[in-house]
């Protein structure tokens, strides 16, 4: 793993790919109309831990996105509900290029990170991950409950649950593979992701088209 890491750091070093040189990703606008209905995606939702290789379609991209925790109201706020609406779960999405953060508001990705960090979000013991063109990471943002407690840290990690829940409902409507892990290399992401001691990183998602 640290291997894969050190070659993916030397040929983004070597073809001088930067955070500053991604680009936000603008995504297309949601389709808020389409996928299967509530209870067949419930019917249908499982893990999955093979991925067909080729990248989601922007379409996909943004519909998945906007599920995950985009903004359904006029007054900002979202897919899912949070304690005291403190929307405190920030959605992290890994590319083979680059990290990025959703910002649902804009519904577009901003970069954080370029290299391929498919491997931290894998960890040890479960190369399955590596192989899904896109993760999704889930951190709970502690600022917004302004203390550490454990009774806060309990809320955060429901706040992501139901976060994470929508990806794996969204997932299944929208034809797409997904499994929820808690397993990652949490150092590694921090360092990629940019995190403080004030965020908490709970949960991830792989997610692909089902290999045929
Ligand atoms: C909190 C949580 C953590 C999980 N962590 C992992 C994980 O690290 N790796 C993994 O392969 N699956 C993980 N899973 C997936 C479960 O193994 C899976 O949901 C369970 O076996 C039931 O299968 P199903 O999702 O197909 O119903 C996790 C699920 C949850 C809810």
């Amino acid at each position: 793993m640290i291997r894969t890491m050190f070659s993916s750091v030397i040929l983004f070093c070597a073809l001088g790919i930067h955070a500053q040189d991604l680009k936000v990703i603008q995504l297309n606008v949601p389709d808020k109309t389409r996928g299967s209905a509530v209870m067949k995606a419930l019917s249908d939702r499982q893990s999955a831990r093979e991925y067909a290789t080729k990248s989601l379609q922007p379409q996909d991209l943004s519909d998945l996105l906007w599920a995950a925790n985009g903004v359904n109201r006029a007054d900002g706020k979202r897919t899912a509900p949070s304690c005291r609406d403190f929307q405190d779960v920030e959605v992290y999405v890994i590319l083979p290029e680059g990290a990025y953060l959703y910002d649902a508001r804009a519904h577009a990705l901003n970069p954080i990170s370029a290299g391929d960090y498919r491997g931290a979000v894998a960890g040890s013991g479960q190369d399955f991950a590596k192989t899904a063109p896109l993760s999704i990471v889930l951190v709970a943002d502690m600022t917004k409950y302004g203390n550490m407690s454990e009774g806060s840290k309990l809320m955060a990690a429901v706040d992501v649950g139901i976060v994470c829940q929508n990806i794996n409902v969204a997932c299944a409507g929208l034809g797409l593979a997904t499994v929820p892990r808690a397993s990652m290399n949490q150092a590694a992401l921090k360092t990629a992701l940019k995190l403080t001691d004030k965020h908490l990183l709970l949960m991830n998602n792989p997610i692909g088209y089902p290999k045929k």
